[in-house]
């Protein structure tokens, strides 16, 4: 799930290896490890539990040289995050690191200690170890010929890159459901599950497919695809900046993307507002041929990508006429479904590697859907290579595992996608008109939100000591309410649940008393009186209220309720701008709490396994 590099060079390679274990800290992760095969051609290994840093030390006390090696830094699926289960796993001359799940690995590893192999760790990627190992003794061969034997014994969603202090001059990679991409440099060559571990060495990438092995030398890299066909994959030059170096004044990442989205969006608009009409580059005549034939939208994407997909329903309901269904993608890809006539499957994901929804994009292929259409915020991601048509979001890297300006520049471009699909189903051009009025405002107004912080910060401090907080919406506002509850329950820790606020005395009523917060998303819009009387069902009980909404609602402060005044905004635009200060509530209330708001416990950036 989170990172693995690799590097064969003429030079020290370690310095490299530990320089993209700390560029891949952001997607998440528990231990860090990293093995060489030194000038006497034995393999030396360091690992270590927490953070790259500690791993860093630990190689500064005791120096590693080296012209070929591989480091990992873990998310553990299999075993605890101890430095026994972290990677690289050796068995004898053979050293391997794996991100991703082996799922046949308690039979496979059962074989092998029956034919005598001895586990240290409980991992399921210690058995691609031993299995090459048993493989190369068994048959011999090149490293390459030993892994073509081993991976098809292997099954689940994975990316592994092995070395064999025997051959200290070859890497050899395998790519099954997890990303891999090579680098490919001057005499060097080197291997990541994410670009960017690599930016600092190369700009020529060559990403890999489904079932590629690659066999990398310092002079080149051949690659094979899974029927041992070897293949050619393009080379493509990437000028990618790593412009998160550096925080700035900002104290965390998340506060840094929080107060980015206004420039976010308007990289998102670049170039696709002419002449008062919406217009995507990535998409040709034909492309809108099949988007005017389109008579029903199947969206797929998990968590926050999720809400943004949930808010997309209702505006391509009501601004398109196009029926919309949205589901959570580890769902969808398990159940049997009916596909409707005409229907395309737009996927969400800022990162373009989540398995569940690559998986249900795969799936929906077989299915008989009109076509695919990917959203992402990653150049070259898996989704946006294995669709149909794909736009980005332009947000910009975003390092902190809770995302936020990726998800306000998603539904920013879904509303733009919603009126260019429109216009093809005859949307009226004032409405098309109307939105764009409004989106351009939508910067300016989140800067607004993002000059009256201090209100929200005074708000944090009545949460620091709560265990439960309820969000209510309604609407296209009760997915941003989910997306309130998720920012504030992945970095506080608290428990946060949404509800539609109709759902309330079906049940959550049960547990509003005097010590529950209930935050409600009350703009001033067509359900504002269906939802004030929600918010007189929980005063009625006590209730502890914190009212976001504008002005010209008739709210009043008082003791038991907070209002929290927002600037006006076309209400097609609401969402997105409500989203701001349930970001900055959340972020507020976790830096009150010292959680690690960047990488908070047990969640990685890329959810690349299932
Ligand atoms: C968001 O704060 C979460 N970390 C998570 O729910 C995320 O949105 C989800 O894993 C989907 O990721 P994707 O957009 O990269 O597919
Ligand atoms: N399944 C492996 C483990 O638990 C790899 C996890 C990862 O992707 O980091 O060690």
């Amino acid at each position: 799930m989170c990172g693995i590099i690799g590097a064969i060079a003429q030079h020290n390679i370690a310095g490299i290896l530990l320089e993209g274990l700390h560029r891949l800290e952001y997607r998440g992760y528990d231990s860090a490890g990293l093995a060489i095969i030194d000038d006497q051609g034995h393999v030396q290994r360091i690992r270590r539990v927490g953070k790259v840093k500690a791993l860093h030390e630990a190689v500064a006390h005791q120096p590693m040289i080296g012209k070929i090696g591989i480091a990992q830094t873990r998310w553990a699926t299999h075993g605890e995050p101890t430095e026994q289960n972290a990677h690289p796993h050796i068995s004898e001359h053979i050293a391997v690191v794996h991100n991703g799940i082996i799922e046949n690995y308690q039979f496979i590893r059962a074989l092998l200690i029956k034919r005598g192999y001895c586990f240290t760790s409980e991992t399921d990627t210690e058995v691609i170890a031993h299995l090459t190992h048993w493989e190369q003794q068994q048959s011999g061969g090149s490293l390459l010929e030993v892994v073509q034997r081993v991976i098809p014994q292997l099954s689940g969603a994975y990316g592994a890159v092995i070395m064999d202090a025997c051959h200290p001059d070859v890497l050899i990679t395998a790519r099954s459901g997890s990303p891999l991409v090579i680098g490919c440099g001057l005499e060097k060559n080197f291997i990541a599950s994410d670009q960017l571990a690599l930016i600092s060495v190369t700009n020529h990438f060559i990403f890999l497919e489904e079932g590629d092995i690659a066999e990398v030398t310092r002079h080149k890299v051949d690659i094979f695809d899974k029927n041992k066909n070897s293949v050619k994959r393009e080379v493509i030059k990437l000028q990618l900046k790593y412009d998160n170096g550096d925080k700035g004044t900002f104290c965390h990442y998340m506060q840094k993307e929080i107060y980015e989205q206004p420039i976010a969006i308007t990289n998102t608009f670049k170039n696709r507002f002419k002449y008062d009409s919406i217009y995507f580059s990535e998409l040709s005549n034909a492309d809108n041929v099949l988007l005017s034939q389109v008579e029903h939208i199947q969206i797929i994407a998990c968590g926050t990508s999720y809400h943004a997909g949930m808010v997309a329903r209702y505006w391509f309901e009501s601004l398109s006429m196009i029926p919309c269904d949205v589901e959570i993608s580890s769902e969808f890809r398990y159940r049997k479904s009916v596909v409707r006539k005409n229907s395309l499957i737009i996927t969400l994901s800022q990162s373009g590697e989540t398995a569940d929804t690559i998986a249900a994009l795969r799936l929906s292929k077989k299915n008989g859907y009109l076509g695919s259409l990917a959203i992402c915020n990653v150049a070259n991601a898996s989704l946006l290579r294995e669709s149909d048509l794909a736009i980005m979001t332009k947000a910009g890297i975003e390092i902190g595992v809770a995302s936020t300006k990726a998800f306000t520049t998603q539904l920013t471009l879904l509303l733009m996608l919603v009126v260019n699909i429109g216009r093809l189903h005859h949307m009226h051009v004032r409405v098309e008109q109307k939105i764009i009025k409004a989106l351009k405002v939508l910067p300016t107004r989140i800067e607004q939100i993002l000059s009256i912080t201090k209100d929200i910060e005074n708000l944090a401090k009545d949460f620091i000591d709560k265990q439960h907080v309820l969000f209510l919406g309604r609407g296209d506002h009760y997915p941003i309410a989910m997306e309130g509850a998720l920012k504030l329950k992945e970095i506080s820790y608290i428990h946060a649940e949404a509800y539609a606020a109709g759902e309330l005395k079906h049940g959550p009523l049960a547990l509003i008393d005097s010590n529950i917060p209930v935050v409600v998303i009350a703009p001033n819009n067509h359900l504002l009186a269906k939802l004030k009387s929600n918010i007189e069902e929980v005063r009625a009980r006590n209730g502890l209220l914190y009212v976001f909404t504008n002005i010209d609602t008739g709210f009043t402060n008082t003791d038991r309720v907070k209002i929290i005044f927002l600037p006006q905004i076309e209400n097609i635009i609401s969402p997105i701008l409500y989203t701001v200060p349930l970001q900055l509530l959340a972020y507020n209330i976790a830096l009150m709490k010292g959680t690690d708001i960047d990488q908070p416990r047990n969640l990685a950036k890329s959810v690349t396994v299932e």
